[in-house]
Formats: C-alpha cells, sequence, structure tokens
C-alpha cells in the first residue's frame, strides 16, 4: 500500500482488511479511558492473531480498534505529512533504531503509564516513554547443519576470523537491522572496534549484500555460504510455512545465539508509541497496556514466532527448540543515538 495513495482507496483497504472493524475518520471525538470511542492504528504488521487481541480488547473496553496497515518508512512519512490533522493514535513498526527515529521526527509523545513501566523492561522501553517494546528478536547466527559444526561458532565476532572467508552471508547495510546490531557493538565495544568487525565481515562476505533475512537462510540453504546473521522470527516462519520447500530450508539449518560467554545474543524489539497528535491519547495508552499484559503478550509474540517483552510470560514452544539464550541487556535507546556513526561505518568498509 502506497503512503500517496488517497484517503478513500486506504479506507477501503481497510474496510476490506478487517471488515468487522469501523474506517478511520468516522469520528476522532477526545475518548475518556473507558466507555468506548475508537483507537485508530498506523501499523507494520497484520496478522489473524492480533485480530483476536483486538476483537477481545473491544469486548473488555467497548473501544473500537482500527487499523492501517503499511510499510513503517510508509507509514512514518504519512504522519509526517498529515501533522496535527493525522487520524492516528498509535505507531506500531520494528527496530528500537526506527522508534527512536520516529521519537526524533517528533512522530510520538511521551506518556506515563504503571502498568506498561511494570510490564515492558527498562532497557526494551524509551526511558521518557516514547516508545515501548512489545515484542523482542534476537539476531542470530544461522549455520548449514552438514557444513558447519555448531562447536565451531561463538561470537559475531569471530566470523571475521580467516576461517570463514568467502561463507558469510548478510543482507545489505541500508537495512535496519544490521544498522541497530552494529550500533550495539559500537555501544559494547567502542568505534575502532565496530568498525574492524564491520571491515571483517565484508572481508568474509559469500556474495555482495543482496535480499532480505529469509533469502539469506535460503541461500545458506542452498550451498551460496555457510553461515547467516539473521533474525530469530525469519527462522520460526520458514518452519511453521505451509511450503514445503520452505520447510526444508528450515530444516537444513541450526539456529546460534551467539556471545553466550559474554554480552549475549543482540536482541531487538518490535515496539509502538503513541502519536504526537493522538485523538484518542487515554484509548491509545490503554491498547498498549492491553498487549503488555500477561493475557496478551504470548498471542502477540507467537504471531510472529518472536518472544515477549513480559518477563512472566513463556515463550511459543515452537521457539523452545533453539533452547534458553543470554541476551544482550543494553538499553536499546542507545541504538538510535548511534544509527548515524554505524551508517558512517558501514559506507567506510565498503559495506553496501
Ligand atoms: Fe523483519
Amino acid at each position: 500500500m502506497s503512503y500517496q495513495a488517497g484517503r478513500a482507496t486506504l479506507i477501503g483497504a481497510v474496510v476490506a482488511l478487517v471488515a468487522s472493524m469501523s474506517a478511520f475518520g468516522a469520528g476522532n471525538d477526545e475518548s475518556p479511558a473507558s466507555g468506548g470511542g475508537e483507537v485508530n492504528i498506523y501499523s507494520h504488521r497484520h496478522y489473524s492473531t492480533d485480530d483476536e487481541l483486538y476483537r477481545l480488547f473491544e469486548e473488555e473496553t467497548g473501544i473500537s480498534v482500527n487499523i492501517l496497515q503499511a510499510k513503517a518508512d510508509e507509514l512514518m512519512a504519512r504522519l509526517e505529512r498529515e501533522g496535527d490533522a493525522s487520524p492516528a493514535d498509535i505507531l506500531f513498526t520494528v527496530d528500537a533504531g526506527r522508534l527512536v527515529r520516529a521519537k526524533d521526527l517528533g512522530l510520538l509523545q511521551p506518556i506515563e503509564s504503571p502498568q506498561l513501566a511494570r510490564n515492558v523492561p527498562p532497557h526494551l522501553r524509551d526511558s521518557d516513554g516514547y516508545w515501548y517494546g512489545l515484542t523482542r528478536r534476537a539476531r542470530v547466527i544461522v549455520y548449514h547443519k552438514d557444513r558447519v559444526d555448531a562447536a565451531d561458532l561463538s561470537t559475531y565476532e569471530a566470523l571475521t576470523d580467516p576461517e570463514w572467508r568467502g561463507r558469510v552471508l548478510i543482507r545489505s547495510s541500508s537495512n535496519i537491522y544490521n544498522q541497530s546490531l552494529l550500533a550495539s557493538m559500537i555501544a559494547n565495544d567502542g568505534q575502532a572496534a565496530a568498525r574492524t568487525w564491520a571491515a571483517g565481515i565484508v572481508d568474509n562476505m559469500a556474495r555482495t549484500p543482496t535480499g532480505g533475512d529469509t533469502d539469506q537462510i535460503k541461500a545458506v540453504a542452498a550451498g551460496e555460504g555457510d553461515v547467516a546473521i539473521v533474525n530469530t522470527y525469519y527462522v520460526g516462519r520458514l518452519q511453521a510455512s505451509e511450503s514445503a520447500e520452505n520447510r526444508s530450508v528450515a530444516e537444513a539449518v541450526g539456529v546460534f545465539f551467539p556471545n553466550q560467554d559474554g554480552r549475549g545474543a543482540h536482541v531487538n524489539v518490535s515496539g509502538a508509541g503513541v502519536t504526537a497528535h493522538a485523538p484518542n491519547r487515554a484509548n491509545a495508552i490503554r491498547l498498549l497496556e492491553f498487549l503488555s499484559g500477561t493475557e496478551a503478550q504470548y498471542l502477540y509474540a507467537t504471531a510472529n514466532h518472536e518472544y515477549p517483552v513480559h518477563a512472566d510470560v513463556a515463550a511459543d514452544p515452537a521457539l523452545a527448540g533453539w533452547g534458553e539464550f543470554v541476551s544482550d541487556d543494553l538499553g536499546l535507546q542507545i541504538l538510535g543515538e548511534l544509527n548515524s556513526d554505524a551508517t558512517k561505518i558501514f559506507d567506510e568498509v565498503g559495506w553496501r
């Protein structure tokens, strides 16, 4: 869906997508925290389990949920363009780096909620309440089970060793996931070490970066390389795919959580914030509280093969097969703050 599309087209798409929910713009009256009204979401995600959760929220609160789904950057451009006339109350997007960008662009507002503060660990949310992580994903090493012994894997850093020359698959540096991974290295190890790592990965690449994370996993299975750095849920999607071909790709690879003897695997979030001009602010806060709660967290994370952020909620058993892991508990806000340093390093070392 293009953000240039007319409002009528977008409303049509939303209505077609979620027929039971009322269309945007039906009325944006300020609503009390309980007793009806609506909440309008701009979201990158749409899963059928999300609809179940929204229906449950509607039943519990009487607040109607309206969703406009598009790519994250399109939603942010749309929010910028609409300004204070925007009907949006909540922006859902992925990666703390992008959530920080939304905050810096003035698209979000700070909110205070004891419930959100309790449910979302401090390192997975903005310290001033502009955004909250709602699901967790790890950026891991995927390896070909026949060509790589998991005992030979250890850290992200070790993939720059000469033994991995021509064997490493990873997507372009224009991607926010890689920018945030490198930002985490700058935060943990400093600029020089991060630059050495990025240059070392470029030296060991199996090919010029192309495609998304799923393409890297498929390329490992197909033998174009032996290891790839990808987000966990892409492996989960292949495992759960209806396509036998996709499932055999997932079968061929193993998931390795790096840096387990040190800072832990790099973890990022999908998350949300209340928009700067939210017409239904109280309802928006109520929905975020609901999604962060024990009732919703399991389903909300599982919908995309992710991990809950709520410490008391167990992960999907389908992910448990990969084992427990230590995660880097770096405050994710810093990933946004170091984003431009990371992209500068990528340019310097020629990571396309
Ligand atoms: Fe993704």
